[in-house]
């Protein structure tokens, strides 16, 4: 019988402890490096954006019915073409621990502008709330006086491989990749050769030559540990394919957004915990070389499928 109390009190701590820290505990995840394919409930904040029946962009679980996105996957403004799946592993069936829900409206940021990507950062609700398990959590979110420094290591998820035009297979698991933040004077440093992009203290970059840092699908989140909790840090935004070392991802950073997404959201439980980096920022003493003439020789050719983001989801839509 004491045995028997004991147990459901732990059972009752346990919920306790899980409804208390609310957002940004994954139970699943206790790896400290990993490899590609994400083992099942590592993110359980990872959303698949369906339109019309096809995943065309990530998205994170931000309360039991709000989920975060990139503004420039909703492509159409037409509530009954989407639908979220939360819980999800790959994009064949089954998916054992999958819920799925449609949309009762789309926020859009009203200053996002698709030729820059400034402001790319829209919300969804939920038809109905979703149950919390171990699979389908919410994400805590950058408070506005969060700090990334350069190099603060971070993971990107997402089941689109955005680097080249080919798709995961259906039955491949989420992805993960490790991948550093990139200071802002550096991002700006390295995008130079791109004219037309501005790298905006409402961005944040993170990537790695030479590694996977286009695995992450459009929508979904840069996202990086403190304590026991994730905390997002960004939105993949736009990049260019990661066959071109040099050119981190730029990401609509979460932290800059915190009072349009409270707005927005008003009522709903979303938590905003603050990212603290610790000693100095590397970044505040890079020094560019305006020449930068190793990355344009490497861009130049590549200029026409610049902006991923946009162009491998039309290509995905349109196949
Ligand atoms: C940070 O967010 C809080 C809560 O929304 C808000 O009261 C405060 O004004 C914000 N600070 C800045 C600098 O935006
Ligand atoms: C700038 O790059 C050009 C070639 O792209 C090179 O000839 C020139 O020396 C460089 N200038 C500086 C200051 O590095």
């Amino acid at each position: 019988m004491a045995a028997w109390i004991l147990l459901v009190c732990a059972l009752i701590t346990l919920q306790a402890v899980y409804a208390l820290s609310d957002c940004g505990v994954a139970p699943l995840n206790t790896r400290i490096v990993g490899g590609q394919n994400a083992p099942a409930g590592s993110w359980p904040w990872q959303v698949s954006v369906h339109y019309q029946s096809s995943h065309i962009c990530g998205g994170t679980l931000i309360s039991d019915q709000w989920v975060l996105t990139a503004a420039h996957c909703i492509i159409k403004n037409s509530l009954k073409a989407w639908t979220l799946y939360f819980g999800r592993e790959t994009q064949a069936w089954p998916n054992t621990h999958e819920v799925k829900r449609s949309v009762s409206q789309v926020i859009v940021h009203p200053n996002y502008n698709n030729y820059y990507s400034y402001n790319d950062i829209a919300l969804m609700k939920l038809s109905s709330p979703v149950s919390f398990t171990d699979y389908i959590r919410p994400i805590c979110l950058a408070s506005n006086s969060s700090q990334f420094y350069s190099s603060t290591s971070c993971w990107a998820t997402g089941w689109g491989k955005l680097g080249n035009y080919e798709t995961l297979p259906a039955n491949a698991p989420l992805q993960e990749v490790q991948i550093p933040v990139i200071g802002n004077k550096q991002c700006s440093c390295d995008y130079i050769p791109a004219q037309d992009v501005i790298i905006t203290q409402k961005m944040i970059c993170a990537g790695q030559q030479n590694k996977g840092a286009c695995q992450g699908d459009s929508g979904g989140p840069l996202q990086c540990k403190e304590g026991s909790k994730w905390i997002q840090a960004g939105i993949t935004s736009f990049g260019v394919p990661c066959a071109l070392a040099g050119f981190p991802e730029v990401y609509a950073r979460v932290s800059e957004f915190q009072t349009w997404i409270t707005n927005q959201v008003a009522g709903a439980n979303v938590g905003f915990v603050t990212f603290t980096s610790s000693g100095t920022d590397t970044d505040s003493s890079f020094v560019c070389c305006s020449n930068n003439s190793g990355n344009s020789a490497k861009f130049a050719p590549e200029l026409g499928f610049f902006i991923f983001s946009v162009k491998m989801l039309l290509d995905r839509i349109l196949v």
